[in-house]
């Protein structure tokens, strides 16, 4: 029958591994769009391989980091249409890991999927899982364990030229990567180390959006690093961001965040701690604390501040951290969430900002920044951008504006 011919299954089979764009439906509401569930990690692998092995080893070292992952049987519901599930999974994750194992290439679902991550801009760590990268890399020269399902697809005729040549260059692209390569037990175990470290970096260093339209921070934050740091990075510092409600602490403290975070072992920015007067709030500014250290969520159950206290001072003891404690008003805030000053590793930076100047007369404080006004120059961008939505007056209004 026609419709069955090679010609049309092999447009069919081409069109369902297609990853374009799909354009919503216009009985798509934006709602659905919005509660698509969104994944810090998306894992491309060979089901038959190690779906249940090496795959699901890894998809429940993140879980319990509660780094929430994408792998396909945990989480497709049957009727999902695959395509569009697994698109917006993939643009959600900020890390893709791809497992390349033996009879990964006869998955022409794991390579369409292996051509799309690489145009959406993820980190992608492959793990060369008993493959060596070289098996990707010239399948082209028909070298390596891949040759053979291509041969396969070539004499099936079920993908075009254009599209196997797309895989193979998918292939010899991602060889090229930084990955992980195992080759037994013992180096499976020390990969579920590293990957953890690897996705909690990656997902720490989205950087936080400092403001709309930023101005004259790049001076404040020399200004700061001149006056409020030390010179030497070998020691602990503690430094308070001191100046009234509005001067910009926050927005100065998430510039620094930005900068300095992934150079550290492990970083938290805890908003609004003033909100943890009461002793609840609190508790949960220790939780999320701990959290973003990497305690385990088992690990993280605790009924009163006391005993989180002592959780925190075992997790931070030696680890070099960067942590911001945003609007604190009481010194117990610190108290609580900050229990070994000292005993932190040597490099780490503790940034507190506050209107109270009282809080940074702790001890432990090395120095205190008092936030100045903004320079007129910078006022007048800033007005600007709110009253004009640019950064200079418009035309007729250059004398209203002149600061
Ligand atoms: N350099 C800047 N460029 C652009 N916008 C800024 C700048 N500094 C501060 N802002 C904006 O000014 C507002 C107040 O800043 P911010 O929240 O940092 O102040 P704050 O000192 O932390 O205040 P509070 O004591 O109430 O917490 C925010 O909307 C912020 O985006
Ligand atoms: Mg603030």
């Amino acid at each position: 029958m026609a419709s069955t011919s090679t010609g049309a299954r092999k447009r069919k089979n081409e069109e369902s591994l297609a990853f374009h764009e799909v354009a919503p439906s216009a009985s798509t509401s934006a709602s659905t769009l919005q509660e698509k569930p969104r994944y810090d990690v998306f894992i491309n692998h060979r089901g038959p391989d190690v779906k249940h092995t090496l795959a699901t080893r890894i998809y429940n070292v993140l879980k319990d980091m509660n780094v929430t992952a994408f792998l396909d049987s945990e989480e497709l519901e049957y009727g999902d249409f695959l395509p569009t599930t697994l698109q917006s999974a993939m643009h959600s994750a900020s890390i893709h890991i791809a497992i390349f194992s033996e009879n990964y290439a006869k998955s022409p679902w794991c390579l369409a999927e292996l051509s799309f991550m690489l145009t959406t801009g993820a980190k992608i760590v492959p793990v060369f899982y008993h493959v060596e990268p070289t098996d990707l890399r010239y399948v082209e020269q028909g070298k390596g364990i891949y040759v053979d399902a291509f041969v396969q697809y070539e004499k099936k005729h079920r993908y075009s030229p254009q599209k196997l040549q797309e895989w193979k260059m998918a292939l010899k692209n991602v060889s090229c990567y930084k990955g992980q390569i195992i080759k037994n037990n013992d180096d499976e175990m020390g990969f579920l180390k590293n990957i953890v470290n690897i996705v909690l970096k990656e997902i720490n260093n989205v950087p936080l959006v400092v403001a709309n339209h930023p101005v004259g921070l790049e001076e404040t934050v020399i200004d700061f690093e001149k006056n409020a740091l030390q010179s030497s990075q070998e020691g602990v510092q503690i430094v308070g961001i001191w100046g009234m409600g509005g001067s910009g602490k926050t927005t100065l403290a998430k510039t620094l965040y930005n900068k300095i975070s992934s150079s550290m072992e492990k970083s938290s920015f805890i908003f609004d701690v003033r909100d943890g007067a009461t002793k609840g709030m609190l508790h949960n500014k220790q939780i999320q604390l701990l959290k973003d250290l990497g305690v385990k969520e088992e690990d993280r159950k605790f009924d009163n501040i006391e005993q989180g206290m002592a959780i925190l001072a075992k997790t931070l003891r030696s680890v070099k951290v960067l942590i911001v404690l945003d609007d604190v008003d009481h010194a117990d805030q610190l108290y609580a969430l900050l229990p070994v000053k000292d005993r932190l590793g040597g490099g780490s930076l503790i940034i507190i900002t506050t209107r109270e100047y009282e809080v940074l007369k702790s001890k432990g404080i090395s120095s205190v920044y008092k936030m100045r006004a903004l320079d007129p120059f910078y006022s007048e961008q800033l007005f600007c951008w709110h009253a004009f939505s640019q950064s200079v007056p418009l035309n007729g209004f250059e004398e209203l504006t002149n600061f």
